[in-house]
């Protein structure tokens, strides 16, 4: 059997060619948590628009629910932003979701042409790992985690959280199925080891400083808490049936 290696892609234009990869696509502050929390919420679907006039166009003419941020507020004219906290107090159960942000939804459209593309946070860690091993092992592909980072900087709390993976991920092997890892996989479980306790971690970093600083401190406890979400959002692209292009769709 061929050996897995896990890499660390610490911005998405560092993922290089993913074709045959199983990629796990990281924005734990807030895409992917808010993601893993719609679909708990009973939600079917969500679209994934790499832009905000792509979402508002596609949810407008097919009546989905519009979800979006930017610089972290509900963007303009979307019907609710990017929180954990608020989508789990509400339930779309039958309510398809359009959601675009500022990097994570970038991020996942940047990596759609994998083999295999998984969104993860800290909420459904164990699961999504698992996921992802047993389809490199099965595709014999290595596995990408791949960090969305913000505004095309490097991101501290999807790195911790690459690095959380990576454990995951190690721990699966065996002997025979033993991943190797690349530096920046190796870089990115060392910053985890470095502060386990993520939310401790993450409130160095600029992001969730401005999460705080703009009222969504809540939003930061919840994206931290680990393995409490057995959910497995994996990316599906199809061909949309309207004639507003938007090229990726989730499903749980
Ligand atoms: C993003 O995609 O950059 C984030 O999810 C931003 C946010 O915190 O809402």
């Amino acid at each position: 059997m061929r050996q897995s290696e896990i890499r660390v892609a610490f911005l998405p234009e560092l993922a290089g060619d993913v074709s045959n990869c199983v990629c796990i696509v990281i924005d734990a502050l807030r895409a992917t948590t808010v993601i893993t929390t719609l679909f708990e919420r009973g939600c079917p679907c969500v679209y994934v628009a790499p832009s905000h006039p792509l979402a508002e166009s596609f949810a407008r003419a097919n009546g989905y629910v519009l979800c979006g941020e930017t610089n972290g507020v509900k963007a303009e004219g979307f019907d609710y932003g990017n929180s954990p906290t608020e989508f789990s107090r509400l339930d779309f159960t039958e309510r398809p979701v359009v959601l675009s942000t500022s990097n994570g939804t970038k991020a996942t459209a940047a990596v759609a042409n994998a083999k295999r593309t998984y969104l993860g946070s800290a909420l459904n860690r164990t699961a999504v790992a698992q996921a992802a091993w047993e389809a490199a092992n099965a595709e014999e592909a290595d596995v990408v985690i791949v960090c969305s980072g913000t505004n095309g900087t490097f991101t501290l709390e999807d790195a911790t959280v690459a690095g959380l993976y990576v454990e995951a991920l190690v721990a699966m092997g065996t002997a025979w199925t033993m991943p190797s890892l690349s530096d920046s996989a190796v870089a990115a479980r060392r910053l985890w080891q470095s502060e386990p306790n993520l939310l401790r971690g993450w409130m160095e970093g600029r992001h969730a400083q401005h999460l705080g600083d703009i009222g969504f401190g809540e939003d930061i406890g919840f994206s931290a808490t680990i393995d409490n979400s057995g959910t497995v959002p994996t990316l599906v692209t199809e061909e949309t049936k309207t004639s507003v292009d938007c090229p990726t769709i989730l499903v749980a």
